[in-house]
């Protein structure tokens, strides 16, 4: 997608299409009364007939509106002037962008960023709006032939605004676009088919994108893993062929001295449940259980992309979760990186196995602090539904950062409680600790367990499972939680 920003009067746009912000009730805001006079009240009219709903996010497509210079106006509701905030806006902003993806023109002049909403600049609409409507155009080809690449929607957006636009307005613009491109890596990653996308594919597609963004990049294999003591991740791999591998990627934005960001996501490139195999409905949905890794994939391109002025390491540990000849058994008992030892109580619980080793493992870089993203609990779709990931801390600080960073970014998360009392649900007879925690409260004992792994940073964990894909008919991957990710380090590079 190609943004560029520019100024003028509405009724005199040359182009295929205008999109157009409309609110509820008599005052319908100053882009709209401007289209109207140049119209002689016929779009006022029109409106008054009740042609276009309230609800925001409702549309309405004239073709050759008489006294306007367009050759199509596209009417979106905005809903109450007085109830405008961040959802109206966003889906009203979402409605364009859906039109605008499978649109048959090239070319779109969109007037929405300039209406004003309580509490957010310019900077901030140009950033959303662009993630949107770049995110919007996304389609997974990968697997499809050639007949089945549709050459459909609009590829230049023209974002029309009431004054010249500054610097911090083109960037913002630009940031939009970096982190849609960081989404886009992110849902290509996760709707690869599981025999594509192993942990030799991530490894290579991460040497790849170092090559492309001047990353250093490091592959640990299994040998290197067994120097290191990850008993735990290890025995999440036995079970398969397919070779497990510790990936590491450095993006350097700041001085040498300044402590990383450390990210690390749940690479399981498919999750059978191993031994304690999972039932066969939906199981094909467990291509997606590296959707940590490729929102790890994802923020460190984008990331790259706008150049932040911070030192970010992403690390992903991949596996792929087999039952096999050699797979782990409830009741093997293995010792992780950090000395504790893991009674595996349900090899299901696979992913908080793979983890705590690299968790162990980032302490060498010092970090700033360590955030976790992983489809780690289906207990966590069951608690939280699929609106917002689940957020477990052992800092409040780091807590309250990222949830602000869900807000402005629309990509929300929720905290949970990581209370004590929870890490008695871990006890085993037999080893340090147990891999599952019992039927109640099954997002918190699995961060709970991971907290026993991160007591030397502050730390967070993102959970995921209830956001990472959708399922039905609009299956596939949402690329989320790249732009919270993306305006959690924008916020710790500090705004330009
Ligand atoms: N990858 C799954 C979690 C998952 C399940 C995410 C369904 C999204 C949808 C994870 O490895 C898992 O299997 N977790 C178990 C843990 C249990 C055995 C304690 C679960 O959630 O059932
Ligand atoms: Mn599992
Ligand atoms: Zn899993």
């Amino acid at each position: 997608m190609e943004f560029t920003i520019k100024s003028g009067a509405p009724e005199k746009q040359k182009t295929p299409c205008l999109a157009v912000g409309v609110f509820a009730g008599t005052a319908r805001g100053e882009v709209f009364d401007a289209l109207d006079r140049a119209s002689d009240g016929a779009l006022a009219t029109l409106l008054a007939d009740g042609e276009l709903d309230d609800k925001a996010g409702a549309s309405l497509l004239l073709h050759a509106p008489a006294g306007l210079a367009c050759q199509r106006l596209l009417l979106v509701s905005l809903g109450e002037a007085e109830s405008l905030a961040d959802k109206p806006w966003r889906d009203a902003v979402a409605s364009v962008a859906r039109y605008a993806a499978n649109a048959p023109f090239k070319e779109l002049v969109f007037a929405l960023a300039q209406v004003e909403l309580p509490g957010r600049d310019l900077v901030w609409r140009l950033e959303q709006c662009g993630r949107m409507l770049a995110d919007a155009a996304y389609r997974f080809t990968l697997h499809k032939g050639k007949a089945d690449k549709p050459d459909k929607g609009v590829s230049e957006i023209r974002v029309l605004l009431s004054a010249r636009a500054g610097d911090a307005d083109k960037r913002a613009l630009e940031r939009g676009q970096a982190i849609a491109e960081g989404m886009s890596l992110t849902r290509d990653l996760g709707n690869l088919a599981g025999n594509i996308c192993t942990p030799s594919y991530l490894a290579d597609r991460a040497r790849k994108l170092g090559k492309e963004m001047k990353l250093k990049v490091e592959v640990l294999d299994r040998a290197a893993m067994e120097k290191l003591g990850m008993g735990s991740l290890l025995s999440v791999a036995k079970g398969s062929a397919e070779p497990p591998k510790l990936i590491v990627m450095h993006y350097k934005g700041a001085k040498a001295k300044d402590k990383p960001v450390v990210l690390v996501g749940k690479g399981i490139t498919f999750d059978t449940g191993g031994i304690s195999l999972k039932p066969g409905a939906e199981m094909d949905e467990m291509k997606f259980d590296m959707c940590g890794a490729a929102s790890v994939f994802g923020t460190v391109k984008a990331v790259a992309r706008m150049g932040l002025p911070i030192n970010l390491i992403g690390v992903v540990p991949a596996a792929e979760n087999m039952p096999g000849g050699r797979a782990s058994k409830p009741g093997d008992v293995v010792e992780s990186m950090s000395g504790q030892t893991i009674e595996i109580l349900n090899t299901d619980a696979e992913g908080r196995l793979i983890l705590c080793d690299a968790l162990t493992y980032v302490e060498r870089f010092e970090p700033a602090c360590v955030v976790d993203i992983a489809t780690l609990t289906g207990a966590c779709i069951i608690a939280l539904g699929k609106i917002p990931s689940g957020l477990l801390a052992n800092d409040d600080a780091l807590a309250a950062e990222l949830l602000a960073a869900g807000q402005a970014s629309g990509d929300r998360a929720w905290q949970l409680p990581l209370w004590d009392e929870y890490q008695e649900l871990l006890k085993s007879n037999f080893a340090d600790m147990a891999n599952i925690g019992g039927r109640y409260g099954g997002a918190i004992t699995a961060a709970a367990f991971l907290a026993r792994f991160t007591k030397k940073y502050a730390w967070a964990h993102l959970d995921i499972a209830g956001t990472a894909w959708l399922s039905g008919d609009a299956k596939g991957a949402t690329g989320r939680p790249v732009p919270l990710l993306s305006e959690f380090l924008i916020g710790r590079a500090g705004r330009d």
